[in-house]
C-alpha cells in the first residue's frame, strides 16, 4: 500500500517535472532538429538520408530531454520504440547503418559520416567525454570495430565499438527458434529500446511490423547510464553514408521517460517511396510561352558552354560499370574537390602517378586522389571489380580506397586523405622531425596487423605486393597505415597474362618473386622483414654506393647480430629513449622475415604473435643461421641438400635487381 502511494506520489512528482511523453505516427507535425541530408518528406516521413554518398543525417527531437535526477544524479528510466526501413542503393552494396542516439548536443557537429554513422569521429572515437549512448543499426562489417557481420544491431556506449551485438533478427515467442531480418530489406521493421533504471538495464528488441514485440529482447546490457549521459540530453537519430549509398528512414517514433512510450498505430504511418514522377516535364511547358531572342541566344551559347563544360568533365562509363554506381566517382566533383588538380594540392608522385590532396564539397570529407594513367583498356574491367573489392576491406591500419573514377586513359582513384604523409618521410626527410622508439614500434605492429588482415582475415587472400615505407601513410594519430595494395596488379591485368611481372620495388623483393615471378604471402613476408629493418635502423634496405658495392641492410644487420651486437645497428637519432628488448625483437624479426627460403619465414600471423608478445621469437641460430659464416637458406628449385651461399640474401636477388629495375622504370 506504502509502496504504491510512493509510486503514485513520484509519478505525479514526475509529470509536474515535465517528463517528455511523445508520439508520431509520421512526423508532419513533429518538432524535430534535422541536420545534414534529413528532410521531413510531404507526406511525414523522415529521410534521414537520401543515396547521397559519403553523408550524414541527423533528426533530434527538438526539446531536451531531462534524463537524470538532479538530486542524486541517477538516471531515469525510459522507453522508446520507432519503426524504420534501410533502403539500398544497390541490393548488393550494403551502405552504412543508422541509431537511435542520446547524445549531450542537438545534433552530432563534429561526427563524420560512412563507418562512424554520423556519431563520432576518427578522434573522438571511444572517448569518454562524448557522453553518448547509441543502438546502432550497422549495415557494414567493419573489422577495427570488432563489428560481428555487416547486418547487426549494437549498443554502443562513446564509441563504436558495441558494448554487446546480435545478428539483425528475433527470437520467436515460445519456441527457441530465432529468425533472422535482413536491415537492408527495405521493409519497415520496428524497435523497441527500454532502460529501467532499478535494474540498470537496456533492452533492444527488434521485428518486422507486422510481428507484435517479441518477449525475449534482441540484446540485454546490464549497464548504469548515469555515469555516462548528461543530466540534460537530446533523443534522435544519426545515419551516414559511404561509397555505397542508402536511404534511411524512420517512419513513426514514440518515446517517454519513467514510462511506457506509446504504441505506434502501424495503419498511420507514411508509405515508403517507389520512385517517385518526374518533375521536369512541368517546368519546361510553363516556360516555353517565354521564348525570346535573346532568351534562343542565351540558350544556345549555354548548349555551347554546357557540351564544352561536358567535354572537360567527361567520365568514361562503360555499361559493366554501371552496378558500381556507388563507388565510381564523377570527374567533376574530383575536379572541384582537388581545385582543379594545381599543383597546390599536390602531395606527392610516385611509381603510378601524381597524387593530389582534396576535399568533397558536400560532405567535407578529406580525400587524397591518385591520377594513374593507363592506355590500355584490356583488363580495365578485371581491375576495376578488383578495386571496388577492396573498397570493402576495412582496417585501421589500412588506407581506405573509397573509389574511382575512369576518363579516356586515366584512372583516378580515391583514397581517404592521410594528414601525417608517408613514414619515409620521417626516417630521411627534414632532419628534425622523427619518430620516437614506442612511435616507430606502434607503426611497426600497425603494418603487421594491416597485412595480418589481407593475408588472412579477408575472405580472399589479397596480396598486397609492395610493402615499403613510402607506402606506410601515418594517419591523424600517427598510425601506420598500408596504402597502394592491389594497384601493382594494375599491371599484371594490363599485361600479356602469360607473362608473369615482377612488381614491388627494389629492396623488398623476395629473391623466389624475382626468379619464379610468382608472388605470395610470403613475399610479402619478405617486404615486412625489410621494412621493419628499414624503420628499426633508419637505414635504405638498399644503399647505393659509388666506389664500393652497394650496402644491403640485411647483410649488415646480420652482420652485426653475428657478433653478438644487433642493437648498435639501430637508428643513431632514437637517442637512449628506446626499449632495448622491442629493437632487438623488431631487428631479429627483420632477419627471420628476410630468409632467403620462403618456407623459413614466419607467418603474419605468427609476426603478430611475436610482436605482441605472445609467442617468444624462435632462435636464429637454430633456424638454418649459423654464426660463424653468412651462409644457409635452401634455395628454392635446387635439391635438399643446403647450398651455402656467400649471403644471407640469395645472390639472385642482387643480380635480379636490374630485372626488376628496368621492368619498374618501364612501368614509369
Ligand atoms: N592517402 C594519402 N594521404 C596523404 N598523402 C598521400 C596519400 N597517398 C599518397 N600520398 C602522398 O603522395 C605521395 C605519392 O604516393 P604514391 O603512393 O603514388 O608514391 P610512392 O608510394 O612513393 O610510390 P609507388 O607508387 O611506387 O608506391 C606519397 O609519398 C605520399 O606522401
Ligand atoms: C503521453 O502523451 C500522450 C499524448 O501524446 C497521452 O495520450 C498519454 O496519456 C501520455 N502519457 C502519460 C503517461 O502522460
Ligand atoms: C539528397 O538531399 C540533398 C540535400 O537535401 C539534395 O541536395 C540532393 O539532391 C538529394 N539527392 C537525391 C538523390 O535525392
Ligand atoms: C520546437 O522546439 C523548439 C526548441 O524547443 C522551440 O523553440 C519551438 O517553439 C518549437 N516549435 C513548435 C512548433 O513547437
Ligand atoms: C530524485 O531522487 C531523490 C532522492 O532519492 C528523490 O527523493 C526524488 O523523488 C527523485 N526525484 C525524481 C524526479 O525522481
Ligand atoms: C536516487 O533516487 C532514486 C529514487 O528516486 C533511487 O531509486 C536511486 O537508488 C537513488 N540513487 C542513488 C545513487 O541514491
Ligand atoms: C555534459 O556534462 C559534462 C559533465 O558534467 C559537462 O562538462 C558538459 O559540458 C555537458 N555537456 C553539455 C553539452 O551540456
Ligand atoms: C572530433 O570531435 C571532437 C568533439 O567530440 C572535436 O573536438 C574534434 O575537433 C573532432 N575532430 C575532427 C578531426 O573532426
Ligand atoms: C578525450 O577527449 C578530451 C577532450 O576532447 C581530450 O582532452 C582527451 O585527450 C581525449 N582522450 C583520449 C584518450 O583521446
Ligand atoms: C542467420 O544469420 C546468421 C548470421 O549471419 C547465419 O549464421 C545463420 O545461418 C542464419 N540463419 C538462417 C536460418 O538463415
Ligand atoms: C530485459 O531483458 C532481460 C533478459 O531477457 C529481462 O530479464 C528483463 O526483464 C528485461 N527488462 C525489461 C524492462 O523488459
Amino acid at each position: 500500500m506504502l509502496y504504491s502511494l510512493a509510486v503514485v506520489l513520484s509519478l505525479l512528482v514526475n509529470s509536474v517535472a515535465g517528463d517528455v511523453n511523445f508520439t508520431y505516427n509520421g512526423f508532419r507535425s513533429a518538432n524535430l532538429s534535422l541536420d545534414g541530408l534529413a528532410e521531413v518528406t510531404s507526406n511525414g516521413l523522415l529521410k534521414l538520408t537520401n543515396n547521397t554518398r559519403l553523408q550524414q543525417g541527423h533528426a533530434f527531437y527538438s526539446s531536451p530531454v531531462k534524463l537524470k535526477n538532479s538530486t542524486n544524479g541517477t538516471a531515469f528510466s525510459f522507453t522508446t520504440t520507432f519503426v524504420f526501413a534501410i533502403l539500398p542503393q544497390y541490393p548488393t552494396f550494403s551502405g552504412h547503418g543508422m541509431a537511435f542516439v542520446i547524445s549531450p548536443s542537438r545534433g552530432r557537429p563534429d561526427a563524420m559520416a560512412m563507418r562512424y554513422l554520423g556519431l563520432f569521429n576518427e578522434s573522438d572515437n571511444g572517448n569518454y567525454t562524448n557522453r553518448v549512448v547509441a543502438v546502432e543499426f550497422d549495415t557494414m562489417n567493419n573489422f577495427e570495430y570488432k563489428d560481428i557481420n555487416d547486418n547487426h544491431v549494437g549498443i554502443d556506449v562513446n564509441g563504436l565499438t558495441s558494448e554487446v551485438s546480435h545478428g539483425a533478427g528475433y527470437f520467436v515467442d515460445g519456441t527457441s527458434q530465432f529468425t533472422n531480418l535482413t536491415l537492408i530489406s527495405g521493409r519497415p521493421m520496428q524497435v523497441w529500446v527500454e532502460y529501467t533504471s532499478l535494474d540498470q538495464r537496456m533492452n533492444v528488441t527488434l521485428a518486422p511490423i507486422n510481428v507484435p514485440k517479441p518477449k525475449v529482447p534482441l540484446l540485454s546490457l546490464s549497464k548504469d547510464l548515469s555515469p555516462i549521459v548528461n543530466d540534460t540530453v537530446y533523443v534522435g537519430f544519426s545515419s551516414s553514408t559511404g561509397s555505397p549509398a542508402a536511404s534511411h528512414c524512420v517512419l513513426g517514433w514514440s518515446f517517454m521517460i519513467n514510462g511506457q512510450a506509446e504504441e505506434l498505430d502501424i495503419t498511420r504511418l507514411p508509405k515508403l517511396p517507389r520512385g517517385g514522377p518526374n518533375q521536369t516535364l512541368k517546368y519546361l511547358t510553363i516556360g516555353l510561352p517565354l521564348i525570346s531572342p535573346t532568351l534562343v541566344f542565351a540558350t544556345v551559347s549555354g548548349v555551347v558552354y554546357f557540351i564544352k563544360r561536358k567535354r572537360k568533365f567527361a567520365d568514361v562509363v562503360e555499361d559493366w560499370e554501371l552496378v558500381y554506381g556507388p563507388q565510381r566517382f564523377k570527374y567533376k566533383d574530383l575536379y572541384v574537390a582537388t581545385n582543379g588538380f594545381k599543383d597546390k594540392g599536390l602531395l606527392g608522385s610516385g611509381g603510378f602517378g601524381r597524387v593530389y590532396r582534396g576535399t568533397l564539397p558536400t560532405s567535407k570529407l578529406e580525400i587524397a586522389v591518385k591520377k594513374v594513367s593507363h592506355e590500355s583498356r584490356q583488363g580495365m574491367k578485371e581491375f576495376v571489380a578488383e578495386i571496388v573489392s577492396i573498397g570493402r576491406l576495412r582496417h585501421r591500419n589500412l588506407v581506405q580506397l573509397l573509389g574511382y573514377c575512369r576518363r579516356k586513359g586515366e584512372l583516378l582513384l580515391v583514397y581517404d586523405y592521410m594528414p601525417n604523409g608517408s613514414l619515409d618521410k620521417y626516417l630521411y626527410g627534414q632532419p628534425n622531425v622523427t619518430l620516437n622508439w614506442r612511435q616507430r614500434f606502434r607503426v611497426i605492429k600497425g603494418v603487421a596487423s594491416g597485412l595480418f588482415y589481407l593475408h588472412e582475415e579477408w575472405e580472399q587472400v589479397v596480396i598486397h605486393r609492395d610493402v615499403k615505407a613510402s607506402n606506410v601513410l601515418l594517419d591523424s594519430e600517427l598510425n601506420g597505415r598500408l596504402g597502394d595494395f592491389g594497384l601493382a596488379r594494375l599491371y599484371d591485368h594490363g599485361t600479356d597474362p602469360h607473362t608473369t611481372r615482377v612488381m614491388g620495388t627494389l629492396g623488398y623483393i623476395a629473391p623466389e618473386h624475382t626468379r619464379t615471378g610468382k608472388a605470395a604471402t610470403s613475399t610479402d613476408v619478405f617486404a615486412f622483414g625489410a621494412f621493419s629493418l628499414e624503420v628499426a635502423c633508419g637505414r635504405r634496405p638498399i644503399e647505393p654506393r659509388a666506389e664500393t658495392e652497394d650496402l644491403i641492410l640485411v647483410d649488415l644487420v646480420f652482420s652485426f647480430w653475428q657478433r653478438g651486437e644487433i642493437l648498435e645497428i639501430r637508428d643513431p637519432k632514437l637517442g637512449t629513449d628506446f626499449v632495448a628488448k622491442e629493437v632487438e625483437l623488431v631487428l631479429k624479426l627483420g632477419l627471420l622475415c628476410s630468409h632467403s627460403d620462403p618456407k623459413a619465414r614466419p607467418s603474419m600471423r605468427q609476426v603478430v604473435h611475436y610482436l605482441e608478445g605472445d609467442v617468444p621469437l624462435p632462435d636464429l641460430s637454430a633456424l638454418g643461421l649459423t654464426v660463424g659464416g653468412l651462409t644457409f637458406a635452401h634455395r628454392e628449385g635446387f635439391d635438399d641438400s643446403a647450398t651455402p651461399y656467400s649471403s644471407f640474401m640469395d645472390k639472385a636477388y642482387t643480380h635480379s635487381s636490374s630485372i626488376a629495375e628496368s621492368l619498374l622504370s618501364g612501368g614509369r
